[in-house]
């Protein structure tokens, strides 16, 4: 479980993060969600302890502040906003430090599977930088989830923190990774993701989580808080929830002011 009590990030004297609580559990997808600048990037990092927070913060037991990133390398793995490659590494060779980042038996054959898993069958000596952004994003998640390949751990579930995950993806892409997603949970794996599209998340999450100015403004089920008044206020424009019976809630919005 990941046990967050009054959270709070403040960096180079700016308070991004203040006083949050809330809990994620194995077996769902959390997602959190909120407009550009609302501190989503940065729970992230204080989650996943690449940033100084005060706070209790817990993730499997282990205070996250505290434990060394290699001991929470074992059940947790995270996909970042954007990640830079400075070096003429192939696609493979990228999934495969995933492969030795993680802990527990690593099947040799594994990079080329999760390569297939995300959709690049065959690109495993494919110069990462000739790929697309969408193809260099996916070689990403499949480093992120060698790393995670146990959704059960022996330290516990395994965790998957997952920044904007689909931000670069088609449509078919987005639908890919949140159906890989869905899997690690239902294995017993607990996955954080950032989320931008709130019709995904209405699909897809658990539980949500919507910040505004570096504050929780609501947490609970998808149908708790995406509704007309909470987005429209978080997001300062009109946004207007529908639920057709085929599909379920869906988002439509109503004007720019
Ligand atoms: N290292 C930093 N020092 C000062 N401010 C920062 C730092 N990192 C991020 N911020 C600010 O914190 C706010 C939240 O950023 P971020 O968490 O990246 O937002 P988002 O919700 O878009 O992911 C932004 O206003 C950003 O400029
Ligand atoms: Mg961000």
């Amino acid at each position: 479980m990941l046990s967050v009590h009054d959270l709070s990030v403040t960096l180079s004297r700016r308070p991004l993060l203040r006083g949050l609580t809330f809990s994620a559990h194995p077996g769902q997808i959390t997602a959190i969600i909120g407009p550009n600048g609302s501190g989503k990037t940065t729970l992230l990092r204080a989650l996943t302890g690449e940033l100084p927070a005060t706070g209790r913060l817990a993730l499997n037991g282990h205070d996250i502040p505290r434990t060394a990133p290699r001991i929470l390398a074992r059940f947790r793995a995270v996909l970042a906003q954007s990640t830079s490659v400075a070096f003429p590494f192939t696609a493979g060779e990228i999934v495969r430090f995933g492969l030795d980042a993680g802990s527990g038996p690593a099947d040799p054959g594994l990079p080329a599977r999760l390569l297939a898993e995300v959709d690049l069958a065959g690109a495993m000596d494919r110069p990462y930088h000739q790929l697309s952004g969408g193809e260099q994003s996916r070689v990403q998640l499949a480093r992120t989830l060698a790393q995670a390949r146990q959704p059960v751990t022996p330290d516990g579930p395994g965790w998957l923190f997952l920044d904007e995950p689909v931000a670069a993806l088609d449509i078919a892409h987005q639908l890919m990774v949140m159906r890989l997603a869905r899997s690690f949970a239902d294995a017993g794996g607990g996955v954080v993701m950032v989320l931008h599209d709130l019709n995904l998340t209405a699909m897809a999450a658990d539980k949500v989580l919507l910040l505004k100015s570096g504050a929780l403004l609501a947490k609970g089920s998808a149908e708790e808080v995406l509704t007309d008044g909470l987005l429209s206020q978080a997001y300062g424009c009109r946004i207007r929830i529908a639920t057709p019976p085929q599909t379920g809630p869906w988002l439509l919005p109503q004007s720019a002011a």
